[in-house]
């Protein structure tokens, strides 16, 4: 079950500056960086309850944000809903016809689980599914 907008992501060529302008002229709170290497993607959160916002720049100059960023420069990259059951809801939307990139979820930021719906499937919208870490 979907159960909230989890983030939204911008691709961004620069992720000092960025952060910066995020931090220093939005005012908002940074919760730092992390390298998701199963994404090739350096992530930056910033929380805004009850959503975030999501700085996504490639790990090493390399990955799918480096195609998007030398395509388009920066720009809104996509949006995330927050699952309780990713796999129940991947087969529930696989069911329906979307198409999924990838052969099933992997390791996002924070410990979370995570798959992309092709974006041909969302009328050109690239939306994740993420599940958060349990925590025990
Ligand atoms: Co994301």
């Amino acid at each position: 079950m979907i159960t909230a907008l989890d983030h939204i992501a911008i691709a961004v060529p620069d992720l000092e500056k960025a952060i910066k302008r995020f931090m220093e002229d939005f005012g908002l709170p940074f919760e730092g960086t992390e390298e998701v290497l199963a994404a090739k993607t350096t992530t930056a959160f910033f929380p805004l309850p009850e959503t975030s916002i999501e700085l996504v720049n490639p790990l090493n100059g390399e990955g799918p944000i480096a195609a998007y960023l030398e395509k388009r420069g920066g720009g809104i990259h996509h949006l995330c809903f927050r699952t309780d059951n990713i796999e129940q809801d991947v087969a529930r939307l696989k069911d329906k016809g979307y198409q999924f990139i990838g052969d099933g979820p992997t390791p996002g930021a924070h410990g979370s689980t995570v798959i992309f719906i092709h974006p041909k499937s969302c009328d050109g919208v690239l939306i994740e599914l993420s599940q958060p870490a349990e925590h025990h």
